[in-house]
């Protein structure tokens, strides 16, 4: 092992972690899952070396940490914020947990909140961010969908290569072991499948929850009347069109497959992966003698603000994997972003870097809700304890075209790409950012409006005692912004998306919440719904539509862009190897780097984003 102290000290370091809790039986029937030994104890990695240091043991930094730590002879130490997780597993263990034992809102979930919102009646939209081993993989709703070919060549392209779609989605399948459907749910779900286009031997088990409700079938049934088809492979770069989704479930057990269950938890005798829960990286400390490339030497952390501070070194790569709103943080804390804002909080600037924390672009979305006949059509809003029923999860998916939302979809188009110069010339970014947000703009404009790739996403959901349908927005117009305000590192930053501060947005939004209303109105679904709860018949009008959703309207957790792979000249922060700019072994891999939003959910990307990670940095040391 190449530790740069003696293996003596790591040793005597080794002795101290603790074992996790074992794990009580959380739900019949649930195994009993491996533990990983992970220590709270912050002295345990003070003034250590190792070769890699990945600060953030979420969906990213856990999936490389359990890749580079492959090779026994590398050491990899991880600092998390949050805690294991390991002694509340029902919790994370549970698919519907998700929404019946929410972590949304504990002591595992960041509890951002956007700054007002001025074009959202000036409300401030809650932002929740896993904060536990395994990030937000722990707490999201399971989805598991992957973006198109079309949208990733477009980042290969911004990139300038290395993230074409055959090897993006190469990366995605390693991450991935795919179990077919129960043959039941197949057929009421009319769930079509390729088990080519998935993986079959990585740590992340997708299929489908054990068990259906009517609705979700008859949705199905109806999004196709409602003029989107049924696509019988969406996961080979056409992920357009009407489909059941897997879900992140392990189909032996029924339990959510998450990073750290996927990455962490089975590599029990790794002696050269050390984790540390409960710290906060504070920031990346810098050797500045080369005054072309600043080179990482360590990583300050701490437990609170008025805790020790710690320092851990580094022999080769500082990893930044705290996620689309710590990572934008971290890095201007650590003296990495636009100079003018560094100077104005005493922050020495180590790289002048104005695409840090720009570029921000979210889902916004918003539920219609409809009464059903039977209360037998929808789940109990409870956990059950019984591990099939207990798998439910959301997952049904309609990806709509232009066609489907509009009268005239060329007038639209044209509208969007008309508004292109009047947008960038009225953002208040850097000139570097906006050349940046141009190459975007242009790509959604004229290549992704208009092709297959769907604008807007209609999710078919059973929860909470209702038939909830949602709409959400997949390319927004609007751009928002994360930024420090404070030297404090336990201070949250100011995170503002920006939402629908481009009308477009709304416009081609509120087409989707019309658009749900026609599926509610075909069969076999019109026939399981007693009426319209929300909004209800009242809303009608464009303007009560726009009403409404400015009112409603809030995040479908995927924000991404804030530390773009772009070129430094546009904006950039990243390189098409993740490097960040201006340092010689930083990098960035987490859902921020995506420099353009995706019609999908973000898990998949970053599982292929952390598995792309990972053979680059093998191959580079
Ligand atoms: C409620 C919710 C529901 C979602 N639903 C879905 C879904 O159904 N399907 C889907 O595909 N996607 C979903 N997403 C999105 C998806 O989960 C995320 O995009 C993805 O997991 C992000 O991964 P990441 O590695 O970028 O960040 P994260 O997984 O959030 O990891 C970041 C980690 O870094 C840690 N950290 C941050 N700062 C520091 C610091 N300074 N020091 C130490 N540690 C730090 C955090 O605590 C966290 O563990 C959802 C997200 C949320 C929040
Ligand atoms: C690490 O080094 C600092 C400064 O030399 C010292 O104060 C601290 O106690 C050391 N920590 C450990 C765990 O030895």
């Amino acid at each position: 092992m190449r530790f740069s102290v003696s293996g003596i000290l790591l040793a005597a370091a080794s002795a101290t972690f603790v074992s996790a809790q074992p794990l009580s039986d959380p739900v019949e029937g649930v195994h009993q899952y491996a533990k990983r030994e992970v220590t709270a104890n912050g002295w345990d990695l003070s003034n250590k070396t190792y070769d890699y240091v990945i600060i953030g043991g979420g969906t990213a930094g856990l999936a490389l940490a359990g890749r580079l730590s492959e090779d026994d002879s590398t050491s990899v130490a991880v600092i998390e914020a949050g805690s294991s997780g390991y002694e509340d597993s029902t919790k994370f263990l549970t698919p519907d947990a998700d929404l019946y034992d929410s972590s949304v809102g504990t002591k595992y979930d960041w509890q951002y909140k956007t700054t007002k919102q001025n074009y959202m009646n000036g409300r401030r939209a809650v932002w929740p961010r896993g904060k536990v081993l395994g990030g937000s993989s722990a707490i999201n709703g399971l989805y598991y969908v992957r973006n198109s070919k079309t949208e990733q060549n477009i980042w290969n392209s911004l990139a300038g290569g290395n993230w074409g779609w055959s090897s993006f989605l190469s990366a995605m399948k390693k991450s991935e072991s795919f179990s077919a459907p129960l043959k039941s749910i197949a057929n009421s779900e009319h769930i079509k499948y390729d088990s080519s286009s998935h993986g079959s031997n990585g740590p992340i088990h997708t299929t489908w929850p054990a068990v259906t409700y009517k609705p979700i079938g008859a949705f199905i049934e109806a999004a196709q009347s409602a003029g989107t088809q049924i696509n019988d492979d969406p996961y080979n770069g056409q992920n357009w069109g009407t489909y059941v989704s897997a879900a992140t479930i392990k189909k032996s057990d029924w339990t959510r497959s998450y990073s750290r269950t996927g990455y962490l938890d089975p590599v029990t005798s790794r002696s050269n992966l050390h984790v540390l829960t409960g710290h906060v990286a504070t920031k990346i400390v810098f050797d500045q003698s080369n005054s072309r490339s600043a080179k990482a030497t360590g990583v300050e952390y701490a437990a609170s603000s008025s805790d020790t501070r710690h320092t851990v070194y580094v022999n080769k790569e500082v990893i930044v994997s705290g996620g689309a709103i710590n990572t934008p943080q971290i890095l201007q804390l650590s003296g990495i972003g636009s100079k003018s804002l560094l100077s104005s909080l005493g922050i020495d600037t180590v790289v002048d870097l104005p695409g840090v924390g720009e570029n921000l672009q979210d889902h916004l979305s918003a539920g219609m809700t409809f009464k059903p006949k039977k209360s037998s059509y929808v789940p109990k809003s409870e956990i059950t304890g019984d591990a099939k029923t207990d798998s439910y999860v959301n997952t049904a998916v309609s990806y709509v075209n232009m066609d489907s939302l509009f009268k005239d979809p060329d007038s639209i188009l044209e509208r969007i790409r008309n508004s292109i110069d009047t947008i960038v010339n009225n953002a208040d970014v850097s000139s570097e950012v906006k050349a940046g947000q141009r190459k975007t703009y242009d790509a959604i404009a004229n290549k992704i409006f208009g092709s297959n790739v769907s604008p807007i996403e209609i999710l078919g959901n059973v929860m909470f005692g209702s038939i909830n349908i949602q709409a959400a927005l997949q390319h927004p117009l609007s751009r928002g912004s994360v930024k420090i305000h404070s030297k404090n590192p336990f201070t949250k930053p100011h995170v503002d998306p920006g939402y629908l501060s481009q009308d477009l947005d709304l416009t081609i939004l509120r087409q989707g919440f019309k658009h749900i209303r026609k599926i509610a109105e075909q069969s076999p679904l019109k026939e399981l719904i007693e009426y319209e709860q929300s909004p209800g018949s009242d809303v009608q009008s464009n303007d009560q539509w726009e009403d409404w959703i400015r009112q409603n309207g809030g995040t479908e957790y995927h924000p991404t862009g804030t530390s773009s792979m772009l070129p430094r000249n546009e904006g950039g922060v990243v390189n098409n190897k993740l490097k960040v700019y201006g340092t010689s072994n930083v990098r960035v891999v987490d859902a921020s780097v995506p420099p353009i939003s995706f019609s999908c959910h973000l898990m998949s990307v970053t599982y292929g984003t952390a598995e792309m990670a990972a053979e680059i940095i093998k191959n580079e040391n």
